[in-house]
């Protein structure tokens, strides 16, 4: 090993959503903020370096992405996913969601439906509200503590005005890696009925063994031309505040009207720190991703024994990928006010609530497990003590 991720890093007071802003979002004094994806490590040693030596030059001036920026994007895709893929088919965007809200600009009217599979992604709703299209729920089937996509819910949903369908590969939250059958399924779907895929694939390097993520577009020629696939670098190696995202798209007049998009708002510019650690982290960061997953695994399996062995009314779903934990906390009976209020008042601990993902989220939190065992220790004491106080009163 040569990373420390037991090690603890105060990020308060340095502008951190996750921390600056817990009492202020959740309005609570105190709390354990495991909620928005991002992780409380130190980046590989190379992007450190690389975007110090940056700093240090001290201009900031306009960016341009050169040829070892691609080669990067290109090499990483190629080594990590088998995934072949061409210079001029990678766009610019500030961000993945960024990217959403201008495809669906780009290759929708208002009016027209949408389709995601919740529970999924909030900002995923939100992004096709805002812009004043329908979302059409295909809820996965949840089964023996996995999920799975319901394929006849998704023909019985389809019309003339769904034009596209989100696919969050892997999933968040619920963590499942798609594997290529069920994705060639969805795929097939799509091609029938003409709708285009969005493969958000920024979890895709946050996979644990033996699951392998499969690219939606690399299955096939048909489904990369019917496709936009959307990758950071962001949650692999923790750069959200980078904003440094690549939208891979081969086909050319899909492509065109995503860059008119992008041209409209003027967002084609790039963060000068963005795009030094995104290539620095693509070319250098493998080991560091390898260790960082072994950690997070450790996480997930300490949580996972904790709950069965002290309070097995609390279910930690099996995670494939991310580092997102999925909880099941039906069984205690609880309504989404009354869990929410525990959570925050009692137990001082600021997770996503799963209601906020849609359909079939209820009950579920998500936890973050991405940061030292010693903060995951801390929060599921504090969420046990919390719950076998309340369930004390219950008796008594
Ligand atoms: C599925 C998914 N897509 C996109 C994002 C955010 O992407 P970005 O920060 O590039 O907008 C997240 C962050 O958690 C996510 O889980």
């Amino acid at each position: 090993m040569n990373y420390d991720f037991n090690k603890s890093i105060n990020r308060l007071g340095t502008s951190s959503a996750k921390w600056d802003s817990t009492e202020e979002l959740f309005g609570e004094m105190d709390l354990l903020p495991l909620w928005v994806a991002d992780m409380d490590f130190k980046v590989p040693n190379e992007v450190l370096s690389a975007i110090q030596s940056q700093a240090t030059h001290g201009i900031f001036g306009y960016t341009a992405k050169m040829d070892g920026y691609y080669d990067a994007v290109i090499s990483w895709m190629r080594k990590r996913h088998q995934w072949k893929i061409k210079k001029e088919w990678i766009c610019s965007s500030p961000g993945v969601v960024p990217a959403l809200s201008l495809i669906v600009q780009a290759f929708s009217q208002p009016g027209d439906k949408i389709i995601v599979q919740p529970p999924v992604y909030y900002p995923f709703m939100k992004v096709i509200e805002s812009h004043e299209r329908q979302v059409v729920f295909n809820p996965l089937q949840y089964k023996n503590d996995r999920y799975e996509m319901d394929f006849e819910d998704l023909i019985s949903k389809i019309d003339d005005s769904v034009k596209m369908l989100f696919l969050c590969n892997p999933h968040n939250p619920g963590g499942r890696v798609w594997t290529k059958e069920e994705l060639v399924r969805l795929g097939d779907i799509c091609l029938a009925h003409n709708i285009l895929v969005i493969s958000d694939e920024i979890h895709s390097d946050l996979v644990f063994k033996p699951n392998v993520h499969t690219p939606f577009a690399a299955i096939s020629e048909a489904f990369s031309t019917n496709s936009i696939s959307c990758t950071a670098p962001s949650k692999t190696f923790n750069l959200a505040g980078l904003q440094s995202s690549n939208i891979i798209i081969q086909n050319e007049s899909l492509r065109e009207k995503f860059n008119v998009e992008i041209d409209k708002y003027f967002l084609g510019l790039t963060n000068t720190f963005g795009v030094i650690a995104t290539e620095a982290a693509y070319n250098f960061g493998e080991q560091w991703l390898e260790e960082c997953l072994d950690y997070v695994e450790g996480n997930l399996h300490f949580i996972t024994e904790y709950f069965k062995t002290r309070l097995p009314s609390i279910n930690v779903l099996p995670l494939e990928a991310t580092y997102l934990a999925w909880i099941d906390c039906r069984e205690l009976g609880l309504t989404a006010e009354e869990l929410e209020t525990l959570l925050l008042s009692k137990a001082k601990v600021a997770l996503n609530q799963g209601y906020t993902f849609g359909p079939g989220g209820e009950g579920f939190v998500r936890m973050n497990l991405a940061c030292p065992r010693h903060i995951i220790e801390k929060a599921v004491k504090q969420m046990e003590e919390a719950i076998l106080s309340v369930q004390a009163k219950t008796v008594v």
